[in-house]
């Protein structure tokens, strides 16, 4: 059985057929004639963090599929001593066809997986967000028609969403450079690990965001403090603060480089409001994809991923 706990456990071939899943499923909608493949078929979302568009696009996603949703906070799914973890995952899985967990530890997805009887998505931990990875890919796809050598920069923090794109641009051959400040970098245990997974990489880091956008086909941005680091948004605004995307670093960009960013964004902070609203932005298309992938997704790891 396929778990989709990181990135790492899909190969190039089964990312492709995602995308290619997600794409036939988005035109079918669109042209009235949507298929329903997880007739009868049921997801449980675990939450322990807010979330609008990964519950929102799983959810809509089951009921366009044909199935339905049921949502928990991980306090009611009483995952914080109210019955063990393994003793949870049994159960849930026993009643759902397939997962999807929002967490803090990473650990715990990767525990869950080992006990489920069906397919676990990861929705976002405090390591990876491949769901949202997985989005930005097809976004981009989408955009620029293909996926051969657009090269993807990064500017903010080492985090989740970062090293999630890091590891799928990897896999797909395309260039991609982190830029941030010193200290923010990918931790060195997942740079090993992608070297390892992908000896090709084309992942680079840098401190200095205004090099690193001169041949950008992408710039994306995220927020400075992740979910779990509010203590640290104080310390990190004045680290960060040459890490703003502005109009200005746009315009180091070449003409055609679209603006991404996989939302809720704190404008004023990461990026201004005029880059968010302005040409090069794509960031209501990437948010609307998140339910046209979701759909890929659930119905390639229930139908397909095992
Ligand atoms: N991008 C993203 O995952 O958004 P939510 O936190 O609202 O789900
Ligand atoms: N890095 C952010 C992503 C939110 C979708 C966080 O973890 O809060």
């Amino acid at each position: 059985m396929k778990h989709l706990a990181s990135l790492f456990d899909l190969t190039a071939d089964d990312v492709m057929d995602i995308l290619e899943t997600a794409e036939r499923l988005k035109e079918k909608l669109s042209s009235g004639d949507p298929e329903t493949p997880l007739s009868n078929r049921v997801a449980t979302l675990v939450f322990e963090k807010p979330s609008l568009r990964t519950r929102l696009s799983f959810e809509a996603a089951m009921i366009h599929l044909g199935g339905s949703a049921s949502f928990f906070s991980g306090q009611d799914a009483g995952l914080y001593g109210r019955e063990s973890l393994p003793d949870i995952a049994r159960v849930i899985s026993g009643y759902s066809d397939v997962v999807v967990l929002r967490t803090f530890s990473q650990e715990l997805i990767d525990e869950f997986c080992q006990w489920s009887t069906c397919p676990v998505i990861n929705g976002l931990s405090d390591e990876y967000h491949p769901c949202q990875a997985l989005t930005d890919l097809f976004t981009i796809r989408e955009s620029f028609g293909a996926l051969t050598d657009e090269k993807l920069v990064f500017v903010g923090d080492g985090n989740n969403v970062s090293a999630s794109l890091a590891v799928l641009t990897s896999m797909l051959g395309l260039p991609m450079t982190l830029a941030c400040p010193s200290g923010y970098e990918l931790p060195d245990e997942f740079m090993s690990r992608l070297k390892e997974t992908c000896p090709d990489s084309q992942f680079t880091q840098t401190n200095d965001p205004i090099a690193a956008v001169k041949d950008a086909d992408i710039i994306y941005t995220d927020v400075w403090a992740s979910m779990g680091q509010e203590e640290e948004e104080g310390k990190r605004k004045k680290d960060f603060a040459a890490f703003q995307v502005t109009a200005e670093l746009l315009a180091q960009a070449p003409d055609g480089c679209r603006f991404m960013h996989d939302l809720p964004a704190k404008r004023g902070l990461e990026v201004t409001d005029e880059v968010m609203e302005g040409p090069h932005s794509i960031v209501f298309q990437q948010a609307e994809n998140r339910m046209h992938l979701a759909k890929g997704l659930l119905t390639w790891i229930v139908t397909k991923g095992h």
